[in-house]
């Protein structure tokens, strides 16, 4: 079969990016312009400032991505990007970038669901990797546990009830002082502690999540005793989220009888929980997740999955639109 070289764009949140990844896994260029500076100054992503430094990067970013991966724009077979979830402003830069290219060199569009792309970074990194696997999806905005029964079937099978985990560490983060992105600071702080104090675990019948009580008990412990130690916190935070993220996902495995478990988003960078799945490895199980530059927004996660859905002629046409709260099966 010919190769397929699929360009990627990605611009749901706050990183400009495009990639270009040939036959789905073998990445020639990743390019993010991370905005992470701009936001850092107002605690968190302001979406009108996003869409417009998408603006200003875009096209940059897309040149480098072609130039970066020693190929001419007319080799470009596809063109994948992210319609959803995220900001809308931000969206529809990236988006309708893709249609003014797709028209312009006359290949096809892919419309690519985000949460799709954080699971397909798996590919990229794992290339005997293969469905049908669970992945847990962690990210800023998602936590959901996924039965992937092909490359582009999904049954949600476990979803939060209210926050998502990497909200939970960005919320944590904030108010102990740490500030923005929370995520990797706490990660590097609770190494330095230990997971000493007692925080609630959330246990539901189904296989859903809720991780607003763990963080609403770490806010009031570090209101009520300022002095209280922040590495211990932190620490004890994440064991508590860990264990109800492994608890559901073994509770899955189990029913499905499936042992390839993989993790995906922003928060499978965490240390922590990548070793603690890691420890599942000795029962048995066989756990993935992807390089960290892989785990946080990407376009060559977006080229991945695009291609997967190019070769089950999934198109779109020129009426393609942002779809802000696209769910895993839309
Ligand atoms: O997937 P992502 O880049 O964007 C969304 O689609 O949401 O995920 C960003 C999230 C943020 O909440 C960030 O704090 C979290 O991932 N994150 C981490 C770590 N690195 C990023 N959370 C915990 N530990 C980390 N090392
Ligand atoms: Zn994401």
């Amino acid at each position: 079969m010919k190769d397929i070289y699929a360009l990627g764009i990605e611009s749901s949140c706050d990183e400009t990016s495009a990639a270009i990844v040939k036959n789905g896994r073998e990445v020639l260029s990743n390019v993010i312009h991370s905005q992470i500076d701009i936001h850092e100054q107002f605690g968190g992503v302001v979406p009108e400032i996003a869409s417009r430094n998408h603006v200003d990067a875009i096209s940059k970013v897309v040149q480098e991505s072609i130039k970066k991966a020693g190929i001419t724009m007319e080799q470009i077979d596809i063109i994948s990007c992210t319609y959803g979830p995220g900001l809308v402003g931000a969206l529809l830069v990236g988006v309708s970038y893709a249609k003014g290219l797709s028209y312009a060199l006359n290949k096809p569009l892919i419309p690519t669901n985000h949460i799709h792309g954080h699971i397909a970074a798996n590919y990229i990194s794992h290339k005997e990797l293969e469905p049908p696997f669970l992945c847990l999806v962690i990210s800023g905005g998602h936590t959901h546990l996924v039965h992937i029964k092909t490359y582009t079937e999904f049954e949600i099978l476990g979803k939060t009830r209210d926050d998502a985990v990497g909200e939970a560490f960005d919320k944590v983060a904030r108010v102990i002082g740490l500030g923005y992105p929370g995520g990797p600071k706490v990660d590097k702080l609770a190494k330095e502690g230990s997971p000493n104090i007692e925080l609630p675990k959330t246990k539901f019948d189904n296989l859903d999540f809720s991780f607003s009580g763990i963080k609403t008990a770490v806010i009031n412990l570090h209101h009520k005793n300022p002095e209280i130690n922040k590495a211990d916190l932190c620490s004890s935070f994440e064991k508590v989220v860990t264990e109800e993220l492994i608890d559901n996902t073994l509770k899955a495995a189990k029913i499905l009888n499936i042992n390839k478990i993989a993790l995906a988003g922003g928060v499978s960078s965490n240390s922590y929980i990548r070793n603690e799945f890691l420890k599942l490895q000795d029962e048995g199980y066989k756990i993935y997740y992807p390089e960290p530059v892989l785990c946080t927004d990407n376009a060559a996660m977006i080229a991945s999955s695009g291609y997967y859905q190019y070769l089950q002629g999934k198109t779109a046409d020129l009426t393609l639109n942002a779809v802000p709260n696209l769910k895993i099966n839309d």
